[in-house]
């Protein structure tokens, strides 16, 4: 039972928000009293499946206005992430968005400058920190036991019809999935990235307007090579969400299929062609919560304790910028910097 708690207008009541109201819904802590969305019949549909005691408008302001609620949570469209947080702040709210922060650079920098302004805490959902085999992965490449990390690949090869927004915007790949890959390479290295060369690409037969596929090679701040390959058109043997990944290290290697698959071998003798090796034991970390229970959580706890939650946008934004300079690279067929 949690003493302290916190009120909520939950915007963009489409796809994700039944997840963030499934996850909201096991915790004592926090009431969501408004629900906005351009669409009235969404977020009407939502207070009544979720059956909660909430307004719901069409008008984010109204709300704010009306019930001056702690937060905002974000769930609406990426080019509408930008305008929902600014009004959010101005309002005294802080904010927990869905990915990507933001469609671009400028308007990210906007948010976290409004941010830092307002003395709010502005946090982003990056849900694929929150799963026990990755935390077992981070932690199994910290301990130092297979050595120093020189490689980390990671592959993403799906085949989704979503229909909507993704598949009439830009840069669909890089900038609506690969984000939560890039982020998860920095949790699982530690490691920040230093340059990027990409292709990005639209297979044969693609049903995205543009750009549903990329490979991208990007040089990290430890001295690793992390090695994206990913495509939304890849029908047939498919990976996990979570990509499928392997960390090549100076005394050894782990493989984590995304699920619940995670070995590790490393060397064990210094005889043969082959130097023989032996099954190393992982951690086995189990979390109370997981996924967007686990954000959320994480989210309310920060604001109870004055703490940072490990998303928050001045972090995230070191994930967004390598998908920008991703895009960056494959538009300029170069290698591209990253500067923070
Ligand atoms: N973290 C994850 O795993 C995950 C998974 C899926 C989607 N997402 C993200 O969640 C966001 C929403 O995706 P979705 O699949 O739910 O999309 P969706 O199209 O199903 O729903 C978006 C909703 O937002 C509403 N909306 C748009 N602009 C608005 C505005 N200015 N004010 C209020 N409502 C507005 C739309 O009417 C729609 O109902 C995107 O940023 C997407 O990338 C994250």
């Amino acid at each position: 039972m949690h003493d302290v708690k916190f009120t909520a207008v939950l915007a963009g009541c489409g796809g994700i928000s039944k997840t963030w109201l499934d996850a909201i819904k096991a915790l004592d802590d926090l009431t969501i009293v408004g629900l906005a969305d351009l669409n009235p019949a969404a977020a009407e549909a939502r207070k009544q499946e979720f059956a909660l005691p909430a307004a719901v408008s069409t008008s984010l302001e109204e709300l704010l206005e009306h019930h001056r609620p702690d937060v905002v949570l974000d769930c609406t469209v990426p080019d509408a992430h930008c305008a929902t947080t600014l009004t959010a702040l101005r309002y005294g709210c802080h904010v927990l968005g869905e990915k990507p922060m933001a469609p671009g650079m400028k308007e990210a920098g906007m948010m976290v400058a409004a941010a830092a302004a307002a003395g709010k805490i502005y946090a982003v959902v990056q849900n694929r920190r929150y799963l026990d085999s990755i935390v077992n992965f981070r932690d199994l490449l910290r301990s130092g036991e297979l050595g120093s990390l020189s490689t980390l690949n990671a592959d993403f090869y799906l085949a989704p019809r979503f229909g909507g927004f993704r598949e009439e915007m830009d840069h669909v790949l890089l900038l609506d999935m690969a984000i939560h890959s890039f982020d998860q390479a920095r949790f699982i290295s530690g490691a920040d990235p230093v340059t990027v060369y990409c292709h990005e690409f639209n297979p044969a037969g693609s049903w995205y307007r543009h750009g549903a596929a990329a490979m991208a090679i990007f040089t990290m701040s430890d001295g690793s090579v992390f090695n994206y390959r990913g495509s939304w058109c890849a029908p047939g043997l498919p990976t996990s969400w979570q990509c499928d990944w392997r960390a090549c290290c100076s005394a050894g290697t782990a493989r984590w299929d995304g699920d619940d698959e995670l070995h590790a071998e490393k060397v064990s003798g210094n005889e043969g062609f082959f130097h023989p090796v032996a099954k190393v034991a992982v951690p086995e970390n189990k979390l109370l919560y997981t996924g967007h229970a686990g954000v959320i959580r994480e989210f309310l706890d920060c604001l109870k304790h004055g703490s940072q939650p490990q998303t928050v946008c001045t972090d995230n934004l070191k994930s967004l910028a390598m998908v920008h300079a991703a895009i960056a690279s494959a538009g300029q067929h170069a290698v591209v910097n990253l500067e923070f």
